[in-house]
């Protein structure tokens, strides 16, 4: 499974890209309003720090301007997606954009069929919100289970990342579902970094190492 970043704050982007271990990331509207700056600039250096592919969300409300919203965004850089909501309007634009070989990301998905719409639309992701579900007491991973056996039965080129991420647990079920992508707020990788037995573990060989060098 591929790990994406889920934020717009560039300096959480640059300490994780750091570890080398990402594949992407994702942005929308609501992280992008926390940060301060020129929108595309943001995009434009968030593409630069993952070297990825990266989420960027459309507003129109009707499918004509989210692909005007589209053509615009993918001329910031090579790396964009082009988010767009879980909506009869999205999936027009979705189409739209995959007969342009525009990449999309269908977003605000919730349910198994919601997202078998999304690939037949010609969606390249699809993204779950797994935090969302569980938040009015659905059960995320039923539905994460169903989207990947839909999308392997029908051989459904579609990927999907799971979003809503909110803690790691959510990162360790959405592998072992088979999800093709988790993307994750910089806090939650910070968590999945940590062990207690690591640190301790660290702190005994660095003592025991100093012993001995005292002694020789
Ligand atoms: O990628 C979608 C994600 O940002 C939504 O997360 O925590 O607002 O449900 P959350």
């Amino acid at each position: 499974m591929e790990l994406y970043i889920d934020t717009a704050n560039i300096e959480d982007i640059r300490e994780i890209a750091h570890w080398g271990i990402l594949s992407g990331a994702t942005t929308n509207p609501t992280l992008l309003s926390r940060e301060s700056g020129d929108y595309d600039q943001i995009i434009c250096e968030i593409c630069d720090l993952v070297g990825g592919p990266v989420s960027a969300e459309v507003m129109s409300d009707d499918a004509e301007g989210m692909v005007e919203e589209a053509k615009r965004l993918v001329g910031l850089h090579e790396n964009v997606v082009i988010k767009v909501p879980m909506l009869p309007e999205g999936l027009r634009a979705a189409r739209e954009l995959s007969k342009l070989e525009i990449k999309t990301n269908v977003t605000l998905v919730f349910s198994a069929n919601q997202a078998l719409l999304a690939a037949r639309a010609g969606a390249t992701y699809v993204s779950p919100f797994v935090g969302r579900l569980d938040d009015i007491g659905h059960d995320s991973n039923a539905v994460l289970t169903e989207i990947v056996e839909v999308f392997s039965v029908n051989e459904f080129s579609t990927k999907v990342i799971a979003a809503s991420i909110r803690n790691p647990m959510h990162v360790t079920q959405a592998a072992l579902l088979g999800c093709d992508i988790a993307t994750i707020p910089p806090a939650i990788f910070r968590s999945m970094v940590k062990h207690p037995l690591t640190d301790k573990g660290i702190a005994s060989f660095k003592k025991d190492w100093e012993d001995a060098q005292s002694r020789a």
